[in-house]
């Protein structure tokens, strides 16, 4: 058979709400043309992350009820460890209530004020946390990740002799790790292949620096291995997962992701010494560390979800469906970042409306349009979100590319709305002409892009 279904059928069904245009006029006004400030119940179809959005298995269901809420040394902990050493393989584990939490206690205990961090590309709470102790978080994605039109297979990767570069220049001691995000979120949901995984160890070994996966979409970078790289066609999704992180030291891992479930996360490490300075900092803020700012039942979803997200048949479904998205509007004449990511398809906002200057935010007006037109929720990945005030001019930057990123949320959506995703999606192409631009009225110190208010132009 050609035609590639949702390898799943529903068992509980949540009424979504239409909205009228003259509603959501008004309901878009009051949210300030920032979308994070519209509540949920008047979104349609919410693109807005695939975050700790996507819907449980009737298995995991059944973990929530088996939860063990024991303080100290629960079962369901057990299951959770046994699960992700049996497919990360690294020697502890320490569960956190989400990435970010994995983040902090990582960079608060091999990092120091003044060290510099590369990676492929680090995601804002990672660079925001790195930034929080006083060191350098630096990209280097590969430079095929640029071309956005372009669709070359592993634009995840990152650029070695930059890394090398890099390393020499601040000095080996001036960087405690080098991370590698797999798939590349902020660079368009890209996959890193596993020959660049294997580089980038070596080169780590060489310098004697630890290596670290930032390994939210991991069974998503798994399947495009899978697909796309020469010799894995025959190899299971769990075996390719456990060799991109036998060549690491460890990980931070939301589990909003690809642990399939709606909150959930952990730091994982061979490194003895991290394990036990991260554990006495998971028990100041996050809890013991058999539950660490989790409840037994949100351990059970993981362990369960984990092996969900390694299924052959789910990741097919779900990266054809999102790929789905993408060729339906690339082939309406939509610029989207090619090829399509796993988690997400992403808008080139600066080419569909390029009458508006980066500074006056292309992803925003784009969003606020999508939301119009049908109800439906995107989120600008652009210069409100990676922009900044330059410190010494006091002028505003803008981002390297102005994307809206479609985040499809796991298990919830069906092809018949993403037939109506791409309608409207077309249909605001269709008068692109006369999209105009936004000014910031409001703005916090930091993160800006959640609660940032915006007035047209
Ligand atoms: N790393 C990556 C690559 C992420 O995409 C995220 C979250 C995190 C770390 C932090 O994890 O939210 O559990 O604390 N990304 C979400 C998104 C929020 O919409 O892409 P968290």
């Amino acid at each position: 058979m050609r035609t590639i279904i949702e390898p799943f059928r529903i068992k509980a069904i949540e009424p979504i709400r239409m909205t009228s245009p003259q509603e959501r006029e008004r309901l878009i006004r009051e949210a300030s043309y920032n979308v994070f400030l519209l509540p949920a119940r008047d979104v349609l179809i919410d693109l807005l992350t695939d975050s700790g959005t996507g819907a449980m298995s009737a298995e995991q269901w059944a973990g929530v009820m088996r939860g063990d809420e024991s303080y100290a040394g629960s079962d369901s902990y057990y299951r959770f460890e046994n699960a992700v050493k049996d497919i990360f393989g690294f020697s502890h584990v320490i569960p956190t209530h989400q990435g970010r939490a994995a983040e902090r206690i990582l960079f608060s205990t091999v990092c120091k004020a003044g060290q510099t961090v590369p990676s492929n590309s680090h995601f804002d709470t990672t660079r925001a946390n790195i930034a929080y102790v006083g060191a350098d978080p630096v990209d280097l994605p590969c430079p095929e990740s640029k071309a956005l039109a372009d669709p070359h297979p592993f634009k995840g990767d990152m650029d070695l002799q930059a890394l090398e570069r890099l390393i020499e220049e601040r000095g080996r001691d001036n960087v405690p790790l080098v991370m590698l995000t797999v798939t590349n979120n902020s660079g368009g949901g890209q996959p890193v292949s596993m020959g660049n995984i294997r580089a980038t160890a070596k080169m780590c070994r060489r310098y004697d620096l630890p290596l670290y996966i930032d390994a939210c979409r991991f069974a998503e970078n798994a399947y495009f291995i899978k697909q796309r790289e020469q010799g894995y066609a025959d190899t299971d999704l769990i075996d390719i997962a456990r060799e991109m992180f036998s060549h690491a030291d460890g990980c931070t891992m939301s589990a909003k992701k690809d642990g399939m479930a709606n909150i959930g996360g952990f730091l994982a490490s061979n490194d003895p010494q991290v394990a036990s300075e991260g554990r006495n900092l998971l028990i100041l803020t996050e809890g013991f560390p058999t539950y660490g700012g989790l409840a037994g039942r949100d351990l059970e979803a993981v362990a369960i979800g984990l092996y969900e997200a390694l299924e052959h048949d789910y990741q097919h479904y779900r990266i054809i469906s999102t790929a789905y998205l993408g060729r339906h509007i690339a082939e309406a004449g939509v610029p989207i970042v090619q090829p399509p990511g796993g988690h997400a398809v992403y808008i080139d906002a600066a080419s569909f409306c390029p009458q508006i200057a980066a500074l006056e935010f292309p992803g925003i007006a784009l969003t606020v349009e999508l939301y119009r037109e049908a109800g439906i929720r995107a989120v600008e990945i652009g210069s409100v979100m990676f922009g900044h005030v330059d410190a010494g001019t006091g002028e505003e930057r803008a981002a390297a590319n102005e994307l809206v990123r479609l985040a499809i949320p796991r298990r919830v959506y069906t092809q018949s709305h993403i037939d109506y995703v791409v309608e409207a999606i077309v249909n605001v192409f269709g008068r692109r002409e006369s999209l105009g631009g936004y000014r910031i009225v409001e703005q916090p110190p930091f993160l800006r892009h959640f609660s940032a208010r915006f007035e047209p132009l």
